[in-house]
């Protein structure tokens, strides 16, 4: 890359600018802004036209598509709808004859090091036994299927397995609660759940097993006929006879042949849930063909993925970006992919560089959040600091979750980048099934902190509540103004909730509401997040809705009377969780009670929902700022949770006394 444009550097004003090199623009798929615009242009042209191009050119239908886009339910949105494909045919049946059928597809690296890799033909047995095993037990298109497993092949391995036999899954992320395994359980009415008997992380054996043996005694759950456990360790575990069965027992004498089943374009490949501005996660519904379009394109363009490269998303599967990044859109590309169990610290805070410099890993794509940790760790120790190993494979990087701040942004592109990668800062959500907003690196001009430009045919826009456009540089919410075949189809069972969440009558009722304000910049009308509008928070990447952490407090009825949560910003989890309760029983007096309180609360909501959940402050007193008409006063909340000054018109409270005992954190 060229030197900044600017030898400024503030962080005030974002003004520096990084095109890409001559070299990364001229052997790019998209080159330079003139492709990037190209696309733009054609889709501009012939919306249906340009992504129909694309469904051909990245798909392999089994029946070839006659429909594009039927508008007629909207915004129950149909693409490519009388076309028939299966997802894991796409991702490895399709490589079979190629030079791609022995590449290796996935590099596995256990938590303890230990190194594993298959090749694609060797991943497609794997995945037809499975899939064999499946069916036998009698699961079949339709079916819904929970998996809730560590981060390793035979994760990927169960979610391709259900695609290729139309399952649908809907993975939970591992840290969740067995409260939260069995809402999932019987929201998406599961028939049977994939898990491991323990998963490896840090050095510590953590039970995952016993928690869905947990989830499945809450009730609701009679739906679930097998368990199906893979033995990540030797460690015994709990057996249901009958119902559970290990994976073993389950491949024993199945063929390593199976033919994908052809499932119409729109038959749901998964749901996933996610928080939304209610107590109830959302189960997003993703269809097969339009997200199987954008899982490969975006691969192919964001990351500019040729057949040499060696790519590494380090999320888990249990989100969305570990189905996209992980688990569909490398596999769709052909591409070779490292899958990491572990995490970042163990057993140092350098594994992440030390991992890149192993596997020769040239595309990178992580969060801020780990980011921002591991600079932490390598201000305190020299040895963790990524110059300590060979970065020079590497070629593009990438960032996602949440907002990526300047300094991070700068450290990043420095240290591991060496002033070399582009960083492709990528905007998306849980609903949009692929990136939406990101640059593209062998076009854009960088900007730390922004996500720059839409992808072609994405259009997106920044309007007020009432849907006018805003000019560049006036902040306002982020929307969609076209449907676009990777997006959100459903909320699994609550059409309302899907119309009335992201598709508002205020705006018309056919345009996305993403939830996130934006603004564009003057010169070059690249955007930038600014965070959710709603009552949803980001928290190390991890989308978090206060209600459900309110729901989990006041659930814990023999303590907590009322509970009012909101965000705060923090340096590390770009925001942070702050609670503030008010109890069944007196003020604790004493700090050391209340201490012991905080920590009992926190504990409570690890178990309803999951420890990625606990609030980083609790604050107690004897009511909550409330308008006269008993509406929870937030934005005091807000500010109170910051430390700020109260600025606000205090004159309705009741009881001004209590911004006093809630400004006290524990
Ligand atoms: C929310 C979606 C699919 C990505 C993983 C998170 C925030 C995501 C960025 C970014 C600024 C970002 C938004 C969005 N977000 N990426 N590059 N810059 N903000 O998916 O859990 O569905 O969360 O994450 O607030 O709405 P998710």
């Amino acid at each position: 890359m060229n030197a900044p444009t600017s030898a400024i550097e503030s962080v005030l004003v974002e003004n520096r600018v990084f095109p890409p090199s001559e070299a990364i623009q001229k052997a790019a798929r998209v080159s330079g802004m003139a492709g990037y615009e190209a696309l733009c242009a054609e889709a501009e042209k012939d919306y249906e036209g340009y992504w129909a191009r694309l469904a051909r050119e990245n798909v392999v239908w089994s029946k070839p598509f006659t429909q594009v886009l039927d508008e007629s339910n909207a915004p129950f949105y149909r693409w490519f709808a009388d076309g028939e494909l299966n997802a894991s045919a796409n991702c490895l049946d399709k490589h079979m004859g190629t030079a791609t059928e022995h590449k290796t597809a996935i590099i596995f690296e256990a938590d303890d090091g230990q190194v594993t890799k298959v090749s694609y033909r060797e991943l497609l047995e794997r995945v037809a036994q499975f899939a064999n095993g499946l069916k036998a037990q009698g699961v079949k298109k339709g079916d819904r299927v929970l998996i809730y497993m560590p981060m390793t092949i035979e994760g990927v391995v169960a979610m391709q397995a259900c695609a290729r036999i139309g399952a649908t899954h809907s993975v939970v992320f591992g840290g969740f609660s067995a409260k939260a395994v069995q809402e999932r359980i019987v929201d998406v009415g599961a028939s049977a759940v994939i898990t491991a008997n323990f998963q490896m992380r840090g050095g510590k054996e953590l039970p995952l097993k016993a928690i869905v043996d947990d989830a499945l005694q809450m009730g609701g759950c009679e739906g679930v006929k097998h368990v199906f456990v893979y033995e990540r360790t030797a460690s015994a575990y709990s057996k249901v006879a009958g119902r559970d069965m290990s994976f073993a027992e389950l491949l024993a004498g199945q063929s390593t042949e199976c033919l994908p089943v052809a499932v119409e374009a729109e038959h749901p490949l998964f749901i996933l849930y996610t928080s939304g501005s209610t107590g109830k996660p959302k189960g997003v519904q993703h269809s097969t063909g339009g997200y199987m379009l954008w899982a490969k394109q975006t691969v192919e363009w964001t990351f500019d993925m040729q057949p040499s490269d060696v790519f590494w998303c380090t999320a888990d599967i249990g989100w969305i970006t570990g189905h996209t990044y992980v688990a569909y859109g490398p596999l769709a590309a052909g591409a070779t992919q490292i899958v990491f169990e572990g995490v970042p610290t163990f057993p140092h805070a350098g594994r992440f560089w030390e991992m890149i410099e192993r596997h020769g890993c040239t595309v990178f794509y992580t969060a801020p959040t780990a980011i921002r940790s591991l600079i932490k760790a390598s201000e305190t120790d020299e040895k963790v600091h990524p110059k300590n190993w060979n970065l020079s494979s590497l070629r593009i990087l990438g960032s996602v979750g949440e907002p990526i701040n300047p300094e991070a942004w700068m450290w990043y592109y420095r240290n591991v980048g060496a002033e070399r990668c582009p960083i492709v800062d990528t905007f998306w959500q849980t609903e949009n099934g692929g990136h939406m907003i990101t640059p593209l690196p062998g076009a854009t001009p960088l900007v730390p902190g922004s996500c720059t430009l839409p992808l072609p045919g994405i259009m997106a826009a920044i309007v007020d509540e009432t849907g006018n456009d805003m000019p560049n540089g006036a902040g306002g919410m982020l929307v969609v103004k076209r449907p676009w075949p990777s997006m959100i189809r459903n909320i699994w069972g609550d059409p309302e909730r899907f119309k009335k969440s992201y598709f508002p009558e205020e705006l018309g009722g056919k345009t996305y509401l993403a939830g996130d304000g934006a603004v564009r910049s003057e010169d070059r009308g690249y955007f930038r997040i600014t965070g959710r509008i709603d009552d949803v928070l980001n928290v190390s990447g991890h989308r978090m809705g206060t209600m459900e952490i309110e729901s989990a407090l006041v659930s814990k009825t023999d303590l907590v009377a009322e509970a009012a949560v909101v965000g705060r910003p923090d340096d590390l989890t770009g925001e942070a969780i702050c609670a503030f309760v008010v109890l069944k029983r007196p003020l604790p007096s004493d700090p050391e009670e209340a201490k012991a309180l905080a920590n009992e609360l926190r504990n409570w909501v690890a178990k309803e929902i999951g420890p990625i959940a606990k609030p980083k402050d609790i604050r107690f007193g004897e009511n909550l700022p409330k308008t006269r008409s008993g509406k929870i006063m937030r934005r005091l909340l807000r500010s109170i949770a910051k430390g700020e000054a109260i600025t606000q018109d205090t004159s309705t409270l009741e009881n001004p006394a209590i911004l006093e005992q809630l400004g006290k954190t524990h």
